[in-house]
């Protein structure tokens, strides 16, 4: 069973960034893609670099350690198909990224 958690008010990420936000000891990395919001697990696959600080292009992040790509709608990776990040179901309510996890 899934649980609500809130993660952070969404006019706090503009258009084009994202962040990495630790809740309950678990970092996110949270991303505004033209306007959607969209959350994968902080840790890349490859090494554990934080994605949530990577370089952003489109609706891609590029890893900052080694510069893995991953499409933050899906969490495929491009780099390495056999290697995606997990995502998480989002909404906003109330001004408010909610994730189901
Ligand atoms: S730690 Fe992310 S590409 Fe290596």
């Amino acid at each position: 069973m899934t649980q609500p958690l809130a993660l952070i008010e969404v006019g706090a990420i503009e258009v084009g960034t994202g962040r990495t936000i630790e809740v309950e000891g678990r970092r996110y990395a949270v991303f505004n893609c033209d306007g959607a919001f969209h959350v994968i697990d902080d840790s890349c696959p490859h090494r554990g670099g934080p994605l949530g600080g990577g370089y952003i292009e489109g609706c891609e992040v590029y890893c900052p350690i080694h510069g893995w790509a991953f499409d933050v709608r899906t969490g495929a990776c491009k780099s390495n198909p056999g290697r995606p990040v997990r995502t998480y179901s989002a909404q906003v309510r109330d001004g408010t990224l909610w994730i189901e996890r």
